[in-house]
């Protein structure tokens, strides 16, 4: 179907009676003429998946088949689909006004910065600047810290994913997110402490002796600073061992540059011990960077810093069209109510517990599965072919993805190697959904064997 538009069903009719066509090929269809090939790629299964509806942990398909949503929609969904408080703030302010350009004050976008710079360490001065998205903030952390030092040289990490744009794109460690581009200059990149894989193993002192050498190889020996994801996420839920960061920041303190957090993925409570990654990690950053679960859904992201280094970009205005809206931020500030009432941090600790521990009897029942790891609800495991070699396993796992549709279940392939399966769902899992999940999982492995 090349021309998927139903021109007798495309009404010139006000908004309200615009005619949405669910059936399933004029969907494909439509998507595949119109969207651009950069937007159409993306797609994990051959058969495309539709979704409908969303409530919880859940999703309904357009033939009403219920699925857990283990993939959280892209780790979006902290709080719940369609959480009603939250689709209730949204609702109330977009009546009111929709938009008000940072040009005017209003009070709903100022409470919900002092809320968020509320959640960030104690005994320091936090300021608030709003975006969109998450690689809209990498690229503001990753300005503001060039304008605060004077310095231009930047440490990421490898299997790190950062975000789309130019600036974000730039400092991603996964080739498969790297187009062919001229990236930005000034970035080095460092081996990520992977204790599973990492080429030093666990030895956080030998990945901490390549941070060094980089800095005294790959820089002039001042930083602007060093990024990195508490739990990467797209490199395949990799945790940053106890006294990696902190070894880390030390080491670029030192060398004159500021300390950045990503928490896009890892932060709200879905690590369960801590609303954000990085404070496990006994750390204080420069630069907070956070955005997907903040929003349960709806574009928000910021840029958490404290205010002298913000202070650095004072002399011009940095306009973020929709930064700082009030229906978003109204969001923003129902979802830290919402994950701090119902203490779905909480949940996620007890139940990524539990779902953990079914993820290992999984490990102890098939040999494919070489890795279980992560924690609360940021978990993933890592198929093999050897468990001696750690040879990537991406057909199996593929494979055990594609079966687990069939059992209500939406995972995500993730890891440079695409042997690995994500479990980032929404904070409100429930135990009941963890037998569901563990169930699932074991018929799609068992299949393997017949
Ligand atoms: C850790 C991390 N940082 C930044 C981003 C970029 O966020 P966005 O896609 O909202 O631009 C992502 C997106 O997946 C991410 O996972």
């Amino acid at each position: 179907m090349n021309d998927p538009g139903n021109r007798s069903k495309r009404p010139d009719t006000p908004a309200g009676e615009l005619v949405t066509d669910w059936s399933t090929e004029a969907i494909v269809a439509r998507r595949d003429r119109y969207y651009a090939a950069s937007q159409r790629k993306f797609v994990p299964y051959d058969t495309p998946l539709i979704f409908k509806k969303g409530r919880g942990q859940y999703l309904w398909d357009e033939t009403d088949r219920r699925y857990i949503d283990l993939l959280g929609m892209n780790v979006c969904i902290s709080a719940g689909h369609a959480h009603p408080a939250i689709v209730a703030a949204a609702t109330s302010q977009i009546e009111q006004l929709t938009h008000c350009t940072t040009m005017f004050y209003h009070p709903v976008p100022a409470h919900y910065a002092e809320e968020l710079a509320a959640t960030m360490p104690a005994g320091h001065d936090w300021v608030v600047h709003f975006t969109n998205s998450g690689a809209e903030a990498i690229d503001l952390a990753l300005m503001m810290a060039r304008s605060a030092t004077g310095e231009d040289n930047m440490l990421a990490l490898r299997t790190s994913y950062h975000g789309a744009t130019y600036g974000a794109q730039s400092m991603t460690g996964i080739s498969g997110f790297r187009h062919n581009v001229n990236q930005l200059g000034g970035v080095s990149f460092v081996p990520e402490p992977n204790a599973y894989r990492g080429i030093f193993g666990d030895n956080v002192e030998a990945y901490l002796d390549e941070v060094d050498a980089a800095i005294l190889a790959s820089t002039s020996g001042r930083l602007a600073g060093m990024l990195i994801e508490p739990v990467q996420g797209y490199g395949g839920i990799v945790e940053m061992p106890q006294g990696y960061i902190a070894g880390a920041f030390e080491r670029v303190r030192a060398a004159g540059g500021l300390c950045i957090i990503d928490e896009v993925q890892s932060g709200v409570g879905r690590t369960g011990d801590s609303f954000w990654a990085f404070e496990e990690h006994n750390v204080v950053p420069d630069i907070v960077v956070m955005a997907k679960g903040i929003g349960n859904g709806i574009p928000l992201g910021a840029v958490v810093a404290k205010r002298d280094v913000a202070e650095s970009m004072a002399d011009k205005f940095l306009f973020h069209t929709y930064g700082a809206n009030p229906v978003a931020t109204a969001v923003g500030r129902a979802v830290l109510a919402t994950l701090r009432s119902e203490g779905l941090q909480e949940n996620a600790r007890v139940v990524g517990a539990a779902l953990k521990s079914r993820l290992l009897e999984l490990k102890n029942k098939y040999p494919v599965i070489g890795d279980v790891r992560g924690k609360g609800l940021m978990l993933a495991i890592e198929m093999v072919k050897d468990r001696k070699t750690k040879e990537p396993d991406a057909d199996t796992t593929a494979r055990v993805f594609d079966r687990s549709r069939d059992e209500g279940l939406v995972l995500s392939k993730s890891g440079p190697h695409r042997s690995v399966l994500r479990m980032v769902p929404p904070l409100c899992l429930s135990l009941n959904d963890v037998d569901v999940v563990a169930e699932g999982l074991d018929r799609c492995f068992a299949l393997e064997r017949s």
